[in-house]
């Protein structure tokens, strides 16, 4: 049987090799593969071999079988091919799946708001985000030494200036943004800053060291608190539907004079109190507030001709609470099984 087997084999792979087209293909398929073909009556009658032939003549059967399949379809793609008028094609099978990548929710947020913010007639401007000490705190009205500096844990970048004080940080927000804008453009003004911000932070599900910010500035004659309720009213309508509310609870910043944060009504329980607003029907997103004069000053722009207004909302908590991600760790862990299921 063993011989019958190599027999087989040999004749089959002889065929193969002359065979010119599907139909002579299909002969082979037919002789030797097929359910009643030679292989199958070989294998078949391994049923009446002692325990021990079977297991042997078994195993080379099947391997035998293998080889051969394996070598019909490919001599199957190569003829398929050539064989011009009988291209071995199944049009009717669904096509291959090609992996797309996707973006990152951040991006997908960001992108919204830039659409909403340049279809208002801002522009998007960007700043580094190794800052320096000036940018970052000071010329936003807060200077070395003062408590407000307390309100962000902030990365120092080992490089000193000439007195010896600290001159670089990774920026904790992109507020240093506002001045280097005004610097830039001068007034009138509007625009937006997207970008990554970095604190040192214990990390946990809600703290991250790194994460995104939108900072925003509108700057002109007569900008007053209405002009940015009204402003962030069109945002939270944007971001969570048209039947969203505003808030807005006074905050202390040291860069705006009124300070306050916005909040809006729970996009999931539409303000009736659930988990992800703790109850309370609202949610904290954007930090806001009118341009404090001495912030207008550093940017080159005279507060007695201009104001201006500026809010800053949480890029990654956005995207925390738009698709209900739970630990914001998972946005820069890299975890695939993270990143491929949003
Ligand atoms: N920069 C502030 C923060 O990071 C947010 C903010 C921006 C507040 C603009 C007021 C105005 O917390």
């Amino acid at each position: 049987m063993k011989n019958r087997l190599q027999a087989i084999r040999a004749e089959f792979l002889d065929k193969l090799k002359q065979a010119q087209n599907l139909d002579n293909l299909r002969e082979i398929e037919l002789k030797y593969l097929s359910r009643k073909g030679e292989l199958s009556e070989v294998m078949h009658n391994l049923k009446d071999l002692s325990l021990e032939l079977k297991k042997e003549l078994g195993e080379l059967a099947n391997n035998i079988k293998k080889e051969l399949e394996n070598s019909f379809e490919e001599t199957k793609k190569i003829i398929g091919i050539k064989d011009d008028n009988k291209v071995f094609v199944d049009i009717t099978l669904p096509g291959e799946k090609v992996d797309r990548g996707h973006l990152n929710p951040i991006t997908v947020i960001q992108r919204e708001m830039e659409d909403l913010f340049t279809s208002l007639g801002f522009i998007i401007a960007d700043g580094p985000e190794l800052e320096s000490d000036y940018f970052n705190f000071t010329a936003l009205n807060i200077p070395p030494l003062h408590p407000a500096r307390d309100m962000q844990d902030t990365f120092y970048v080992d490089s000193k200036n000439s007195d010896g004080t600290l001159d670089l940080v990774m920026r904790t927000h992109t507020s240093p943004v506002q001045v280097r804008t005004m610097k830039k453009f001068g007034a009138p003004l509007k625009a937006v800053i997207p970008g990554r911000c970095f604190r040192n932070e214990a990390t946990d599900a809600r703290h991250e060291h790194t994460f995104y910010q939108f900072e925003g500035i509108m700057i002109d004659k007569n900008i007053n608190f209405a002009n940015l309720k009204s402003l962030l009213e069109i945002v939270g309508k944007k971001l969570f539907g048209p039947n969203t509310k505003l808030r807005m609870r006074p905050k202390f910043y040291p860069f705006v004079e009124p300070g306050n944060n916005g909040e809006y009504t729970c996009f999931l329980c539409e303000g009736k109190g659930c988990r992800v607003c703790k109850n309370t029907g609202w949610l904290e997103i954007v930090g806001a507030g009118l341009v404090h004069p001495d912030v207008l000053r550093a940017g080159g722009i005279d507060p007695e001709q201009y104001s201006g207004l500026a809010f800053g909302f949480g890029l990654t908590r956005l995207a925390m609470l738009k698709y209900g991600v739970n630990d914001v760790r998972a946005f820069n862990s890299g975890d695939l099984k993270f990143l491929e299921q949003i």
